[in-house]
This record gives structure tokens, C-alpha cells and sequence, in this order.
């Protein structure tokens, strides 16, 4: 699978953590920033990401900030994206199934890297249902 990570400098260490982790089960994600913990602009980073996913160029996108609130609000602006905020596997596992989510925001600042892990795992793993959820999911693209 094709993806993209991004976070801000409040989530520098759990990116890194997550792209490692990534990288040795062979999913070589495209980190598109930020690399220090200078402070920056979290929309930017969800742009940078969300727009690799919506050009279709990677098929999914992680996006970490300090609570994932302010990177689920940039990512769901952006036409095609269906980004979900999850800090348990119980809801990573659910919005594959039901919202087909392209895109898993978290906070680095609510979870530890143990957990996060589990979710990635659980997010990256779990399939669409389709049926009544693609209804659903149409009547989303078509609210714009
Ligand atoms: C940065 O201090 C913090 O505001 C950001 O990481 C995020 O939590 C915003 O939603």
C-alpha cells in the first residue's frame, strides 16, 4: 500500500516511531514533513499529505498533531478526503468498515506510541463493507 505521513512539531517523535515501524514491514510511507521541532502550521502539512491522497498518487495518509483535532478539521476541508480522528482500535477498525477513511489523524498528546501502533495496525489491515455504507459515503461527496 501506497502512503503518506505527515505531523506537526508537537508530534515529531511519534511520526518518526510510526514511520519506522511502517518501514519494517516493508510500507515505505513518503514522510512529507515537518523534520525539526521548529513549531509550523499543521494545515500545511495536511495539505501536503491530503493532497497525495486526493490526486490518488498514495492510497491512505497518517496525520499526527499534538491532539489530531486540528489536522482531522484541515483534512476533512479538502475534496475527497474522509479523515477520521481515532485514539482507540475499536474506532480505527470501524471507519475502514463504515467510512472507508483514506485518511487516520492522531494526537501525540492524548495517546502513547504503543497504542498509536495498534491503531495504525488496525486501520491499515481493516476493509470497506460497502452496501449501505458507499450510499452513505456518496451522499458525503455530493454535499459539497
Ligand atoms: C500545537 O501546539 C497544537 O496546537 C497542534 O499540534 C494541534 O494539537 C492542533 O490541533
Amino acid at each position: 500500500m501506497r502512503l503518506a505521513i505527515g505531523c506537526d512539531h508537537a508530534a515529531l517523535p511519534l511520526k518518526q516511531v510510526i514511520y519506522q515501524y511502517l518501514f519494517d514491514q516493508g510500507l515505505n510511507a513518503q514522510d512529507l514533513g515537518t523534520y525539526t521541532e521548529d513549531s509550523c502550521d499543521y494545515p500545511d502539512i495536511a495539505q501536503a499529505v491530503c493532497e497525495k491522497v486526493s490526486t490518488g498518487e498514495v492510497e491512505r495518509g497518517i496525520l499526527i498533531c499534538g491532539t489530531g483535532i486540528g489536522m482531522s478539521i484541515a483534512a476533512n476541508k479538502i475534496k475527497g478526503i474522509r479523515a477520521a480522528l481515532c485514539h482507540d482500535v475499536y474506532s480505527a477498525r470501524a471507519t475502514r468498515n463504515h467510512n472507508d477513511s483514506n485518511v487516520l489523524c492522531m494526537g501525540a498528546r492524548v495517546i502513547g506510541s504503543g497504542l498509536a501502533l495498534c491503531i495504525v495496525d488496525a486501520w491499515l489491515d481493516e476493509a470497506f463493507k460497502g452496501g449501505r455504507h458507499l450510499t452513505r459515503i456518496n451522499k458525503l461527496e455530493n454535499s459539497d
